[in-house]
């Protein structure tokens, strides 16, 4: 992708779940949508389906964003790929997007393959492994790799490139083990001594508080141990972008990456 205009330089917008306010979370409509808005780096999450598929989904079950329900990790590849995954979306008025119910009715779950061969060469994205099935991050790693995401930018925000986080140390473990060049960072609350310690030993290079919850302290003090610090957990508040942006961290996720560039352009 060209550079674009907008970009803050400092602080990147990570258009999570793609532009997720704007169109159905995880769905190539929302990602596309988020690339066509100018922001090309991308957050998704990544689960195995029951015969060990890597798909695109946030929640353990499909309830919430299919027209099915049953936990993803008990359901087969052939009926996730049967179902829809924008009916349940009314876009909203002031969204960047489609306007109204059924506003994506075409919608569906992509596989990890999906994704990748699609957006390959166009996006920096930060996949966060999103269970903790054993299998999950080798799973990972061979798409990856196959789809040549293993060898291009990591850790910053360059497209195209790769940064990979999770909640959960054990998977940061597996990841890191199968996939050492890629930068990694830990999603959790806050950051203190002990997190610290924590990254620094199992080789993050990043660390990644809620946004709600950051302070400056904080982020020199990762800064200081040579860990990069960027939030998650914006939800709808104005706020929490403000104390984001403010924080010295290098970046946000953000359902809504439009209008928080609007909001930033404007302090
Ligand atoms: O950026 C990380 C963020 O996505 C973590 O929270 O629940 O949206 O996956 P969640
Ligand atoms: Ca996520």
């Amino acid at each position: 992708m060209k550079n674009f205009e907008h970009k803050n330089d400092r602080f990147t917008l990570i258009a999570h779940r793609g532009a997720s306010y704007d169109a159905p979370e995880n769905t190539f409509e929302a990602f596309d949508l988020a690339l066509s808005l100018g922001f090309d780096n991308f957050e998704t999450d990544v689960q195995l389906t029951g015969d060990g598929r890597a798909v695109l989904i946030h929640d353990e079950t499909l309830d919430r964003t299919t027209d099915a329900s049953g936990a993803v990790a008990e359901t087969t590849i052939a009926k996730i790929k049967s179902l829809n995954a924008g009916l349940w979306f009314d876009g909203p008025e002031d969204g960047a997007g489609i306007h109204g119910p059924l506003a994506y009715p075409e919608a569906f779950v992509p596989t990890l393959d999906e994704f990748l061969e699609r957006y390959a060469g166009k996006a920096h994205v930060h996949l966060e492994l999103k269970s903790t099935q054993p299998a999950l991050a080798e799973t990972a790693m061979k798409s990856l790799d196959q789809w040549g995401w293993l060898d291009q930018h990591t850790g910053d925000s360059v497209a195209p490139g790769l940064t990979i986080s999770s909640f959960h140390l054990e998977q940061l473990a597996r990841s890191i083990a199968v996939m050492p060049n890629i930068a990694h960072g830990w999603l959790l609350q806050k950051i203190d001594k002990s997190s610290l310690k924590h990254a620094l030993d199992l080789g993050l290079s990043g660390i990644y508080p809620n946004a709600g919850r950051v302070t400056k302290k904080q982020i020199t003090d990762a800064n200081s141990a040579g860990l990069v610090v960027r939030t998650w957990g914006i939800a709808n508040s104005k706020g929490a972008l403000k104390r984001a942006y403010e924080s010295g961290a290098v970046g946000t996720t953000v359902d809504w990456p439009a209008r928080a560039r609007e909001i930033i352009a404007a302090l």
